[in-house]
């Protein structure tokens, strides 16, 4: 079998990296991952040890620090960069603007400098649903317009895909994937690596086994008068490890790709309601959650659900883990947390 590339994975210790390494490890890719531990620990990559058996091949630093990325790509020769190192926190991004513009833009430049001067021409990007606000037309597909973004959290997202877009123009080799993330949830069904929020979650999923937990006093469902059928938003819920295995079909993709900017949504092409996902989680785990319906939170969209069909036709990847498991899991990790 010929030797397969190595692969660069900037915030590597993160919720969706290190579901990634693992995907790619166990695929028998070189990686290294690189973090800054700005929002994240050594749990993941512990856990990353203990699923694959292999230490991770891990550097600590700053993706916007153009030395330390230097260093990085002058002792590895990379085939392709992932890009997850950002800030995601929609709330905090409100509050805090320019760290946002400062870390998710400043690391996407940094790193596309350093690509470039190296030669490393092939980059997968960390995107979200977020570029579309609320869309028209739902299922939204690839072509949505961008409509302006609810937060800085958001801008960053379609600022950093037409940073892409303009690079790529311009360094005629260079190609790009961005993967649209809707909605991750759950954890890898071993329990060793999950969602490890820090401080109070922003994110429904681990409020909820927080809550569950007893760590939290009680869940709010965020609005209870939008126009879906029970009145909550409506959201794509995705598995963690579905999204992970997308990002090996989007590196076996890229080097073949006519196009070299490609954007894929990435969710199972169902919408759930913020209410069906608190009653399923209370059905599969058979446990009590307490929860209550309050006002809604602001700059939250009705409702986005994906048109996920680009990415089964061009990439050949779609969902194969339900809601159910997405959510025991999310719960198997949590418990394995207090127990830690
Ligand atoms: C947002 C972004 C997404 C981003 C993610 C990262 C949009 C449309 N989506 O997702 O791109 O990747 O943040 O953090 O901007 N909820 C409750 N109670 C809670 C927490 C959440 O009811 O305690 C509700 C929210 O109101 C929302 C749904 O659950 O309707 C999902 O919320 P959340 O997990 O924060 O994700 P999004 O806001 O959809």
């Amino acid at each position: 079998m010929a030797s397969k590339k190595k692969i660069l994975l900037t915030g590597g210790a993160g919720y969706i990296g290190a579901h990634t390494a693992v995907e790619l490890i166990e695929q028998g890719y070189e990686t290294v991952l690189i973090d800054d531990f700005s929002k994240s620990d050594k749990t993941l990559l512990t856990g990353v040890e203990k699923i694959t058996k292999r230490k991770p091949n891990f550097v600590e630093g700053d993706c916007k620090d153009f030395q330390f990325l230097e260093k990085v790509f002058s002792q590895n020769k990379f085939d392709s960069v992932i890009h997850f190192a950002a800030y995601k926190s929609v709330n905090e991004s409100v509050e805090k603007p320019l760290m946002y513009y400062e870390n998710n833009l400043g690391s996407m430049t940094t790193l596309l400098k350093v690509m470039e001067q190296f030669a490393v021409n092939e980059i997968i990007f960390s995107s979200s649903c977020t570029v579309y606000g609320q869309p028209d037309i739902i299922p939204v597909d690839e072509t949505a317009p961008f409509k302006r973004a609810e937060s800085p959290y958001g801008a960053t997202k379609q600022m950093s895909e037409r940073i892409l877009e303009d690079t790529v123009l311009a360094n005629k080799i260079l190609k790009a994937i961005s993967l649209r993330y809707f909605n991750p949830i759950g954890a890898h069904p071993s329990a060793l690596i999950g969602e490890l929020p820090i401080g109070i979650p922003g994110n429904l999923v681990p409020y909820v086994t927080q809550t569950a937990a007893g760590l939290r006093k009680k869940l709010t469902v965020f609005g209870s008068d939008y126009n879906t059928l029970d009145g909550s938003c409506l959201r794509d819920f995705i598995h963690v490890v579905d999204l992970a295995k997308a990002h090996v079909k989007a590196l076996e993709k890229i080097s073949k790709m006519p196009n070299r900017f490609e954007a894929f949504n990435l969710g199972t092409g169902e919408g759930v309601s913020v209410l069906g996902l608190v009653k399923k989680f209370i059905e599969v785990t058979e446990v009590e959650l307490n929860y209550e319906v309050g006002p809604r939170r602001p700059g939250d969209i009705e409702k986005v659900y994906a048109d996920p069909s680009k990415a089964k036709r061009l990439l050949g990847w779609e969902t194969k883990l339900t809601l159910e498991e997405g959510l025991k899991d999310a719960w198997r990790w949590q418990e394995k947390l207090a127990d830690d």
